[in-house]
């Protein structure tokens, strides 16, 4: 398993993903205001791994408070959710584990008896539950999703929705580990995804170390080679998908998504129940994250664009539920309309 991130008694190690193709790093954050920066410059990224990151990045600042009492931890609580909370705004997850953890800190300190050690170790043990539950996660949607893939063919992916991006395995390359491990003939094409190429470095790293076949392509060619029949399926994850089902994921999503449909490509999303959002009710509303211009116009160190010229470099785009042709999660493989299949999982899960 690719160790993304883990929590040990000296704090949370994480594998350094701006480093990687070329060199396995790690840094260990002791404090949860350093798990904040490792999330805001993605050392580590993706929706799922960014919330399990912001709950051990909690358990963390509680562990190494110096309050003496419940009451004063609360109020450092508080701080410590803002903090975390202000980093990441598309991924729903960020808030998700927040306000999971906020819920376990309250039922703790309200119990007879709480103490800042018991409220500590309920907080260390619901972290830990949360990564547990991703990776299981991410397991039951790729024996969902495994059948929806061609036996044989090409399958393009978008960004990096891998073991990197959750606590292990990953969601929509999840889909495409399991579908492997069941004997399909896969060959990944990997868009680079620019400007911070997930796609070039991390998809193309962990798909290599599984040995599946994997080919990066520019973001500009999936229409050609789509075009030639080399694509039989779109997979990509997401970072927010809203009680229409329309799903915010990567940059250029939304782009590869028009082209399947006009080649008649079925585009799936992969993404844990902890990605959807009921409470927001379509796409319009989902805060997009703006990112420095920097990563535009810089490459390497080296600046490739000329002094004064605009900079746009939104996160993420939003691709409308009507080019999804089903949303893979770990309650099974929903399919539109979704405002009605989202509400029933969510049901059938609340009874
Ligand atoms: O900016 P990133 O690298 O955090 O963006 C990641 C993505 O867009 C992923 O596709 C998404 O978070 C799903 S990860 C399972």
């Amino acid at each position: 398993m690719i160790p993304t991130l883990e929590w040990t008694p000296q704090g949370v190690r994480f594998l350094d993903q701006t480093r990687l193709p070329l060199e396995e790093v790690y840094t260990l954050a002791t404090s949860y205001q350093e798990v904040a920066e490792v999330i805001v410059t993605m050392v580590v990224r993706g929706a799922p791994a960014i919330g399990v990151a912001a709950a051990m990045g909690l358990a963390l600042g509680v562990k190494t408070s110096s309050a003496s009492t419940v009451a004063a931890l609360a109020a450092e609580f508080e701080g410590m959710c803002r903090t975390l909370g202000e980093t990441r705004p598309t991924a729903v997850n960020l808030f998700w584990a927040i306000e999971r953890m906020k819920r376990v800190f309250d039922d703790q300190a309200n119990r007879p008896g709480a103490t800042v050690a018991s409220v500590r170790d309920a907080l260390i043990a619901e972290a830990q539950h949360m990564y547990d539950e991703d990776i299981a996660a991410c397991r039951q949607m790729g024996a969902y999703g495994a059948a929806l893939l061609p036996r044989l063919g090409g399958v393009l992916t978008h960004c990096n929705a891998g073991a990197l991006a959750t606590c292990g395995y990953g969601t929509a390359l999840g889909v495409i580990r399991s579908a492997v491990e069941r004997g399909h003939e896969l060959h990944v094409f990997a868009d680079e995804t620019r400007p911070f190429l997930q796609g070039a470095r991390l998809t193309a790293w962990e798909l290599l170390h599984d040995h599946i076949p994997t080919t990066v392509l520019c973001d500009n060619m999936a229409a050609s080679l789509m075009r030639q029949g080399k694509i039989h399926a779109v997979i990509v994850g997401a970072d927010r998908i809203a009680a229409n089902g329309d799903v915010a994921n990567k940059i250029g999503t939304y782009g590869v998504a028009i082209l399947a449909k006009e080649h008649g490509i079925p585009f799936y999303v992969a993404a844990p129940w902890s990605t959807i959002d009921l409470r927001t009710p379509s796409g319009d509303a989902i805060p997009i994250e703006q990112r420095a211009a920097r990563e535009v116009t810089h490459h390497a160190g080296k600046q490739l664009t000329p002094y004064g010229v605009g900079i746009e470099n939104p996160a993420f785009d939003v691709t409308p539920a009507q080019y999804v042709t089903a949303i893979i999660t770990e309650r099974g493989v929903l399919r539109p309309p979704y405002a009605e299949s989202l509400l029933e999982s969510a049901g059938a899960a609340a009874d």
